[in-house]
């Protein structure tokens, strides 16, 4: 028997699951993933921590993770300026667990997703595994937002989503706030629209998060995850800031005890070390300046890149280009964006890798 014998739902049929192929090459640049790993007094911590935690495993776990949220609260108000309490606080494992309890909370069968392609695949995906359909909203050719294209969009289809993914992947595009302003006024102009603001990359950008918009807009939610900043990928911890009912809305859909134990003492032990590890991303913000500079003095097209990789091009065929730096041992990632390719900051070493593999290549072409 095979998947297409299964009485599978009509919309998941012909689909393939998410995932970046991984490649056991020496260079690995293709995920997004911080590529430090935590370091020894934290894993020592974590060590701890789990331990305690490991005591009462016999228990089931803190179903409001009320610790954890409190931790959180506190790193988005010093981080932001803008206070945030507990209440106003979700968690689950990664933002795309937080984003599928959103979907599963105001999509779902009879109603529809709007997000700016391209954009993150698992927006899509996880629209349609809650039964939301989907719609590709416009970008201009410079990877921006192009408001009255935008807004027509919203005027023409009236999603019950709207996803705003700043720093945006697979382009690295910040969005500014007067667009998410704009966005969320037109959107709620046609009806109640939920806004999800997905800012898994915003510790890296060179502007500000847009958390603070969330004053007095109470269906625009923001998204974070530790997967990238916090360099905790395998942990598995994502969150969200919103208004207190959009936390209470989300209680009806999260399956009891959805995180472990484990998870959160991790989570806490990585919290008490968030110093050190934005010391890693601005570190990582240095080589993502350096890389793109150095593509750009290659006479490459570089989108500005307010994330922890680049989107760069043009070429004829991406992919020959993706095969050729592979070939010289450094994997990274052609997302489909027409002429263009992706590329995650590494450290030192591997940028300097990536960056004379593609000297090679582009000298070749
Ligand atoms: C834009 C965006 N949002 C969310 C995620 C998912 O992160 P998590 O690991 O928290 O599920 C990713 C991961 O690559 C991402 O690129």
């Amino acid at each position: 028997m095979n998947i297409d014998d299964l009485p599978v739902r009509d919309e998941l049929r012909g689909q393939s699951p998410y995932g970046a192929p991984q490649l056991d090459v020496p260079v690995q640049l293709n995920t997004n993933e911080n590529p430090y790993p935590l370091p020894e007094p934290l894993v020592a911590r974590i060590a701890e921590r789990v331990a305690e935690a490991a005591r009462t495993l016999n228990r089931y776990p803190d179903r409001d993770a009320v610790e954890l949220r409190e931790g959180l609260a506190r790193y988005l108000t010093t981080t932001t300026g803008f206070a945030r309490t507990r209440e106003q606080v979700w968690a689950a494992n990664g933002s795309n667990e937080v984003i599928q309890q959103l979907l599963q909370t105001f999509g779902g069968p009879g109603r529809s997703a709007l997000g700016f392609e391209p954009s993150y695949q698992m927006h899509e995906l996880i629209s349609r595994g809650t039964g939301t359909r989907w719609i590709a909203g416009p970008r201009r050719a410079d990877f921006t937002i192009d408001l009255d294209a935008a807004i027509a969009a919203l005027a023409e289809h009236r999603p019950d989503v709207l996803f705003v993914c700043s720093p945006n992947n697979p382009t690295g595009t910040a969005v500014e706030a007067d667009t998410v302003r704009a966005l969320y006024d037109a959107a709620q102009a046609v009806k109640p629209t939920m806004v999800i603001v997905d800012e898994a990359y915003v510790e890296f950008s060179h502007r500000d998060s847009l958390l603070p918009l969330l004053a007095g807009r109470p269906l625009m939610v923001v998204t974070r995850t530790m997967s990238k900043a916090f360099g905790a990928a395998g942990l598995r911890l994502g969150y969200l800031a919103a208004d207190r009912a959009v936390v209470d809305a989300v209680q009806l859909v999260r399956l009891p005890y959805h995180l472990s134990a484990v998870t959160q003492a991790t989570a806490l032990a990585c919290l008490e070390h968030t110093e050190t590890l934005l010391g890693y991303v601005e570190l990582l913000k240095g080589e993502r300046d350096r890389v793109v500079g150095a593509l750009r003095a290659l006479g490459l097209e570089v989108t500005a890149s307010d994330s922890n990789f680049i989107q760069f091009g043009t070429f004829e065929d991406p992919h020959a280009v993706w095969q050729a730096i592979l070939d010289r041992g450094v994997l990274i990632r052609d997302n489909g964006v027409p002429g263009r390719l992706r590329v995650t900051a590494g450290t030192p070493a591997e940028n300097d890798a990536f960056l004379d593999a593609v000297t090679t290549v582009i000298k070749e072409l």
